[in-house]
């Protein structure tokens, strides 16, 4: 792992951060000033300012996101952030992919940037279940455009898995995440969302959980994520 990386994850500073501290020489590894490329294995001793830096474990917490929180990690509008809600976990965790404020529901948190990485991944296809309230009752014929894959300003959506749970109610399984996506989508038959709430990430539910309250994920859990098969070469 990248120096930068490693000091962000044993919660020194953030990734930047961190390169501006190697880059004042403030990082020792093994003795020896540390460098932008410096990379960090098994056994190396790592210093800053002198005092030895542990390796933190890695943390995955499952998050039920309240209305009204948002999923960077400040708000300007000064809006709760997720990252506060989780605050009692002394590792340094940040969200997987985001979720708009007004959405509310499941959200996985790690320090385990590699996962992160191959998580919020378009490439991975991370299942995304979602139950839309929206306006109006949007027929059979609404549905299988939603299915089948629609327009966007930013290209066409994948096929899509959708239920009527409601006359007014939707449930739709993505493979895809891009900004605003359940509502553009919705907007585009003609059905604005009204309320958004993902029910289930990468197999993991909210069972349990009352929103704003968090659980860290059993180790079969972490498993079952970690060994998800690499996707096709494209
Ligand atoms: N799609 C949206 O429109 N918003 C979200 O928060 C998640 C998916």
């Amino acid at each position: 792992m990248r120096l930068n990386a490693y000091l962000a994850r044993a919660g020194i500073a953030s990734r930047r951060g961190s390169d501006d501290l190697i880059k004042e020489g403030r990082v020792k590894v093994n003795e020896e000033l540390g460098q932008l490329n410096t990379y960090i294995h098994t056994g190396d001793r790592v210093e800053v300012d002198g005092e030895p830096v542990a390796a933190q474990s890695l943390v995955y917490v499952l998050l039920y996101k309240p209305w009204a929180t948002v999923t960077t990690a400040r708000d300007p509008r000064g809006r709760r952030t997720v990252v506060e809600l989780v605050s009692a976990v002394p590792e340094r965790i940040v969200p997987v992919g985001r979720l708009d404020a007004d959405t509310t529901g499941a959200l996985l948190l790690t320090n385990d940037g590699p996962l992160a990485h191959r998580l919020a991944h378009p490439r991975y296809g991370v299942e995304k279940v979602y139950e839309a309230d929206v306006e109006g009752e949007p027929d059979d014929a609404a549905l299988r455009r939603l299915a089948a894959g629609l327009e966007l300003d930013d290209g066409l959506t994948a096929p899509a898995e959708v239920r009527r749970l409601a006359p007014s109610k939707i449930e739709l399984t993505l493979h895809e995440g891009r900004k605003h996506q359940v509502k553009r989508m919705c907007a585009a038959v003609g059905h604005p969302v009204v309320r958004l709430h993902r029910s289930r990430y990468a197999g993991l539910t909210l069972e349990g959980l009352e929103p704003g309250r968090w659980r860290e994920l059993e180790p079969s859990e972490v498993n079952r994520l970690s060994l998800r098969p690499e996707p096709p070469p494209r």
